[in-house]
């Protein structure tokens, strides 16, 4: 039984903690929370942008931290959850493979690429497994669009545009603070950074425009270049009304078919624009049946599922694994040095 010990107990704390409820082989030993009534089990101030929102829990059985530093000493934990904000992940993640515990940690996995150069170096010296959830790849449609990839069926990837619009989170404090959250690129399209690494590899140079918000990007198109002649572009960003809260999607070229995607929330409907739906090169247009239930906490059951399986087994998951969660940091800071130079950034 692995037994982990939860970092931050917010939105995406809570989000876990249900989640591992679902996953056999895992029990949540202990939590740590600066907000003491949330250690009682009162989590009915705690509400995000989907999924439950918080209720009374029975936290018997489940040791409970106001200190980060003795949750990291409680022997009895095998691995840490991190679900603190993303300026506090470096520093508490090298913590706690130092002190030899596994450790799974919410996106993005730092702010500054040395910081994820560090925690790497940590999780090889210590060797333990450091996981980062990057949780996009696991949803329904991104989850269809690999599949259909990985089958071969329709020849090689060519390229594809991505896409990840919201109104701007007025309502989130330290949204546009560079050096607390990291406004857009870090929190937002760092999805589709991670997404485009997995899809194609590393970029080997990033050329974008757009606008910026005092020192960060608020709204831009990137074009990707690559080794291999792919043809990539992304746009993201916050758009200055309310009313349209979030919006993604991609349209994804092969040699033998396009698939077409774009989800969006306007007012509180949510709706497909395009639902899951593959062209083929007999000139047939096919929508694609998502599984039932709700798509964000489907994804992140099979994310935790994959986080225990590969503790508990030793086999590391490439998808969210360390190596590519800091690949998608530094792809993220060249696009952000790319448009404030205005020039094309090279990625070594
Ligand atoms: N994968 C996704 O789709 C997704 C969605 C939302 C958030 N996230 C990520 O999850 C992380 C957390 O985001 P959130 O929305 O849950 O934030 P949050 O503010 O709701 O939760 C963070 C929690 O950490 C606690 N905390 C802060 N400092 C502490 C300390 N020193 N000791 C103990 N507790 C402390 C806070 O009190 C808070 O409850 C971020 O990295 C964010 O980017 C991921």
């Amino acid at each position: 039984m692995l037994r982990v010990g939860i970092a931050g107990l917010g939105f995406m704390g809570m989000i876990h903690y249900l989640s591992y409820q679902k996953v056999r082989g895992v029990k949540v030993a202990a939590i740590c929370e600066q907000t003491r009534k949330r250690l009682t089990g009162d989590w009915r101030d705690i509400k995000g942008n989907f999924g439950p929102t918080g209720t009374r829990m029975d936290l018997s059985g489940i040791a409970t931290y106001d200190n980060l530093d003795a949750m990291l000493d409680d022997p009895k934990i095998d691995m840490v959850d991190v679900t603190l904000p993303p300026a506090m992940h470096a520093d508490i993640v090298c913590k706690a493979l130092r002190k030899g515990k596994h450790v799974f940690c919410e996106k993005p996995m730092a702010l500054k690429l040395t910081d994820c150069r560090r925690m790497v170096a940590a999780a090889q010296k210590a060797n333990r497994q450091l996981m980062v959830g990057h949780v996009l790849p696991l949803l329904p449609e991104y989850a269809w669009a690999r599949k259909v990839i990985d089958t071969g069926r329709y020849g090689k990837l060519l390229g594809g545009s991505f896409r990840r619009v919201i109104s701007d989170p007025a309502w989130l404090r330290h949204y546009w603070n560079a050096d607390v959250i990291g406004g857009p690129m870090l929190d937002l399209h760092i999805h589709d950074a991670h997404f485009i690494r997995l899809l194609f590899d590393m970029p080997t140079a990033v050329s974008t425009t757009g606008r910026t918000r005092g020192k960060l990007a608020e709204y831009w198109t990137t074009q990707f270049r690559f080794k291999r002649n792919f043809a990539v572009t992304a746009t993201s960003g916050t758009i200055n009304q309310q009313g349209r809260s979030f919006d993604h999607g991609f349209e994804i070229h092969l040699e033998k078919a396009t698939l077409l995607f774009q989800f969006t929330v306007i007012g509180d409907q949510a709706k497909y624009l395009c639902p899951p739906t593959i062209l083929d090169d007999r000139g047939k247009a096919k929508t694609a049946k998502m599984p039932e239930g709700d798509p964000m906490m489907n994804a992140f059951h099979a994310e935790l599922k994959a986080v225990v399986q590969a503790v508990s087994t030793g086999k590391k998951n490439n998808v969210l694994g360390a190596d590519l969660a800091r690949d998608a940091i530094a792809i993220c800071q060249a696009q952000t040095k790319s448009l404030r130079q205005g020039k094309m950034v090279s990625l070594k």
